[in-house]
């Protein structure tokens, strides 16, 4: 779908963001492994989400849905069934991660399929640790999906150092260590999102190199639970980039979830000068939640440090939009893992914002991005890529545009945010 947008002055008002939507899945999958009943309230609707919730019903776990509120009857991690068709994964990586290290576990024997994006996604970082710990599981080519997994003769624990910062292999690891009799010990060095471990309230320890090591066994209980899910960051962090960089109104978005592991987008813009509040704070079950005022700012280039980019991964897109609009040159390394997310996100940004006229080198492993502040491209094509993080982006960095914009593939924005459109709209002054 091509969708055109005439860009107004500014946007004004308050907006609820989509449920977060990795708290999303992992709350369903624990509900599905526990025993009983638990219910989810503020359960996402994008296309991801609602993705885990059809493989868990192919499992045979029963799930009800009324509104926004899901309630998942569990009935404990063995009772997960063979499933008669393959499993479908469509656009979402975090379903295929973390389910292979679940089913692996089960020693469920399945077919696990995904979308033309998801299937070119590497899954031999899951794949390899998961083997070593007894499971049988196949690729094409050694690597992406399909992946054929085969039952097995239970897993066995392994003591695992992460090769990457990724929350989705560390949670697949952990997932499958919830089957093993001893204890998997996972060594992550660089922090990524910690819902997986705060969610299940799995013991780590903080080693003297500063290493985390996050434990996981069978006799790890996995207990039925009432979650509401925050506000998505990942979500509202288009809305702060776009409040920053657009010259009149201000926006308000509700309810966001800050966890620390989540939330360096927020400390980057703000040490770009975004005028940025967090007002009426709270906790909200594990995780803190806020509102976020944000207003019209000028913005200084910066560079992201490789923690910064590790628990701002998500948001990398939408902050290279605030630095092309900035004073100076702004610089992102360490980012390769980009270039295997639902696209190639590095080369999408870099030829939509040089489409604009800005400046932006790529390397292998990130960009330099020469920021104008007060420049305003005009007639923009903006090809998604069939990527939602890439589309949203491309509209947000459009309020930079005079003339007509248009964005091809604007549907994938409902991967994660299935009324960004509407928002756009309802906001614009
Ligand atoms: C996610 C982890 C990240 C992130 C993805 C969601 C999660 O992926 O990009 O959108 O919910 O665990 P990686 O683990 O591949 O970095």
């Amino acid at each position: 779908m091509i969708k055109r947008l005439r860009i107004q002055s500014g946007l004004q008002g308050s907006i609820h963001t989509p449920p977060d939507k990795s708290i999303a899945h992992r709350s369903a999958m624990f509900a599905a492994l526990a025993e009983g009943i638990s219910t989810i309230e503020n359960y996402a609707q994008a296309a991801d989400p609602q993705t885990t919730l059809k493989v868990l019903e192919q499992l045979g776990v029963q799930v009800e849905r009324d509104g926004t509120t899901v309630r998942i009857h569990g009935k404990g991690r063995d009772a997960l069934k063979q499933p008669i068709k393959a499993l479908d994964c469509e656009n979402s990586g975090t379903t295929m991660r973390l389910m292979a290290g679940i089913l692996s576990g089960a020693g469920i024997a399945c077919t696990m399929i995904g979308d033309t994006s998801l299937s070119k996604r590497p899954m031999r970082r899951v794949m390899d640790p998961l083997s070593t710990m007894g499971a049988q599981i196949e690729g094409r080519d050694g690597t992406y999906p399909p992946l054929v997994l085969h039952s097995n003769k239970g897993l066995h624990a392994i003591d695992f150092r992460l090769p990457i910062a990724s929350a989705q292999l560390k949670s697949c690891i952990l997932l499958a260590g919830l089957y093993c009799e001893e204890e998997v010990l996972v060594h992550e060095g660089i922090r990524s999102r910690n819902h997986t471990e705060v969610l299940l309230e799995l013991p780590d320890d903080i080693l003297d190199d500063g290493t985390r090591v996050i434990r996981s066994s069978r006799r790890h209980p996995v207990p039925t639970q009432n979650y509401a899910v925050p506000g998505d960051f990942s979500s509202a962090a288009f809305w702060l980039v776009a409040g920053s960089i657009m010259k009149e109104g201000e926006l308000r978005i509700l309810n966001v979830g800050l966890n620390p592991t989540r939330d360096a987008a927020l400390q980057v813009l703000k040490r770009m000068g975004a005028d940025v509040r967090v007002e009426r704070q709270s906790q909200a079950g594990a995780e803190v939640v806020a509102d976020l005022l944000v207003r019209p700012s000028s913005l200084k280039a910066t560079s992201l440090s490789e923690e910064e980019v590790a628990i701002a991964i998500d948001e990398i897109p939408i902050l290279s939009v605030a630095m092309a609009f900035a004073e100076g040159e702004s610089v992102i390394r360490g980012a390769a893992e980009l270039r295997v997310k639902e696209c190639d996100r590095l080369d999408a940004m870099a030829v939509i914002l040089r489409d604009m006229g800005i400046e932006v080198e790529e390397y292998p492993d990130g960009m330099r991005i020469v920021g104008r502040p007060d420049h305003r491209a005009s007639d923009v094509a903006i090809d998604s890529r069939h990527d939602h993080r890439i589309a949203m982006s491309g509209a947000i960095a459009a309020l930079r545009c005079d003339g007509e914009v248009s964005i091809d593939g604007a549907e994938h924005a409902a991967v994660s945010y299935p009324d960004f459109w509407k928002d756009l709209e309802s906001l614009q002054i």
